[in-house]
């Protein structure tokens, strides 16, 4: 075997090696495409209920969701959210929300499974915009009135704890509500009621 050879052997097994690298990038990339172009399999994840595990959230606290490609946010409201709420009946537009798009075993002022956790879509129901959820009372920005809750900054949309936006808002309605029940104290499906139908 002359050195001629063996250095035509080492180029060849570079090529090779080259090629495997390449391939192994192109399998990578192409699990989101084809995921992508498979309509029944990307329907089925859009539509699948999801399960979240609130034990780690602290009350006052929010935690969004991806569901059905929104988000969806569970607040665990403390007491003194839930008494906010009651002392702003009369400054929402629909304080027992028969306008709302929400369940029918949602009911009342709190729009709540269970008061402690309010589950609700982050969607500002005036043109789609992702409002902040601002839990503080009275901040400098939002005025001595604000008892906390959601505020949609691209037009200035005030939702309570609830989710209830306040009167004379450019949102219409108050912010929607999922389909979801707790399958035990800590754990929550979004997307399935609680009777178990999708
Ligand atoms: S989109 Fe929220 S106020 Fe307009």
């Amino acid at each position: 075997m002359s050195n001629g050879d063996v250095s035509q052997g080492r180029r060849r097994f570079l090529i090779g090696a080259t090629s495997v690298v390449g391939g192994v990038g192109v399998v990578g990339a192409a699990v989101p495409f084809v995921a992508s172009w498979n309509p029944s399999a990307k329907a089925e994840a859009a539509g699948a209920p999801v399960t979240a595990n609130v034990s780690k959230l602290e009350p006052g606290q929010q935690m969004t969701v991806e569901w059905r490609g929104k988000p969806v946010w569970v607040v665990r409201r403390t007491p003194e959210m839930l008494e906010n709420i009651e002392k702003l009946n009369d400054e929402v537009k629909d304080p027992e929300s028969q306008e709302a798009a929400q369940p029918s075993y949602i009911e009342g002022i709190y729009r709540a499974v269970k008061e402690e956790y309010v589950v609700l879509v982050g969607i500002c129901t005036h043109l789609g915009c992702s409002p902040k959820f601002r839990p503080e009372v009275a901040p400098a920005d939002l005025g001595e009135d604000w008892l906390g809750g959601f505020y949609c900054a691209c037009h200035g949309s005030r939702y309570d704890m609830s989710g209830r936006v306040y009167d004379a808002q450019p949102a219409p309605q108050n912010l929607e509500i999922p389909p979801y029940r707790f399958d035990d104290e800590n754990t929550l499906t979004i997307g399935l009621d609680p009777e178990g139908a999708a």
